[in-house]
């Protein structure tokens, strides 16, 4: 039997481009005053950034997956290499940088409400550029994210896979998604005060085919398909809102899981709330499959 191309299990693999960083969460009781001092209820350190954190969770519902972005090496990258391999996320297009620091977060999650309140530095580590990403085969990915940073460099990254899309046949084109999912944080920025109406104001600027999505948090999410159905799934909160540091991550993979998979866009979306939901009833990860 011939092998496939795609790597050495024949199984195509989705790709996250973005940040990785280091996440100190201290999950506090009450949000502290300023200039206060109280002890937390616990503190972790737990491998964050978008990307990262939605290669997290495809790994977690059993998709191969590939992180790619910026490190430097020192002791938090260490932590965080090791807890890539701990979940079978592939780093080999890893782009290590002599110097600069690793991103780091203090985040404070408080466990009465599940709100998560983040500091992140992550001003002098360089960002991935077009020459890293010409290194990567993209014969092994059926579907890349791109968490939307550096314009410049990452739409130079898409012009290369939609090279490769015109030049492959239908069933070997790698699908795409870039900053697809606005956050209500966007779209509130542009003044649009639900998930439909980001949508039909957004629908002008985006590609013939493509499909745009938005998660609005306890509104559930909503979506405009490639011939412009509307599809909408409410979210499905947890008994108890725990911790959503990472939820909007988590439904972008679940998200593009289920799509990926073949499965409807309304099935996607459902399926997306429905992790998401999961995710905020528990601290962390581990428990949304
Ligand atoms: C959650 C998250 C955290 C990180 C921050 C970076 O979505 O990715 O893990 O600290 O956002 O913006």
């Amino acid at each position: 039997m011939a092998a496939e191309a795609g790597g050495a299990a024949g199984k195509r693999r989705i790709m996250c481009v973005g940040l990785v960083c280091l996440d100190i969460i201290s999950v506090v009781k009450d949000f502290p005053a300023e200039d206060s001092e109280t002890r937390c209820l616990s503190q972790r350190w737990q491998r964050g950034g978008n990307a990262s954190n939605s290669c997290t969770v495809l790994s977690l519902l059993g998709a191969p997956c590939a992180f790619m972005g910026s490190l430097a090496p020192g002791p938090a990258a260490d932590f965080i290499a090791a807890d890539f391999q701990r979940r079978g996320v592939d780093t080999a297009h890893v782009a290590w940088h002599p110097r600069g620091d690793v991103p780091c977060a203090c985040c404070l999650v408080n466990a009465t409400s599940g709100s998560r309140t983040i500091v992140l530095h992550d001003t002098n580590l360089p960002d991935l550029t077009a020459r890293h990403f010409e290194r990567v085969d993209l014969s092994q990915y059926k579907w890349i994210h791109f968490e939307a940073r550096n314009a410049a460099e990452q739409s130079a990254m898409l012009d290369r896979v939609e090279r490769h899309n015109r030049a492959a046949a239908p069933g070997r084109r790698v699908r795409i998604s870039v900053e697809v999912f606005i956050s209500k944080d966007l779209a509130q920025h542009f003044g649009y005060l639900s998930a439909p109406e980001a949508l039909q104001g957004l629908r002008g600027r985006i590609q013939p085919g493509a499909t745009l999505i938005c998660a609005w948090a306890e509104e559930g999410a909503d979506a405009l398909g490639p011939d412009g159905e509307l599809v909408h799934s409410d979210a499905f909160p947890p008994e108890t809102l725990v911790d959503t540091l990472g939820a909007g991550d988590t439904f972008n993979a679940a998200v593009i899981f289920a799509l990926a998979e073949g499965r409807t866009l309304q099935d996607a979306l459902t399926f997306g709330c429905q992790i998401a939901g999961r995710k905020c009833g528990i601290q962390g990860f581990d428990g949304i499959v």
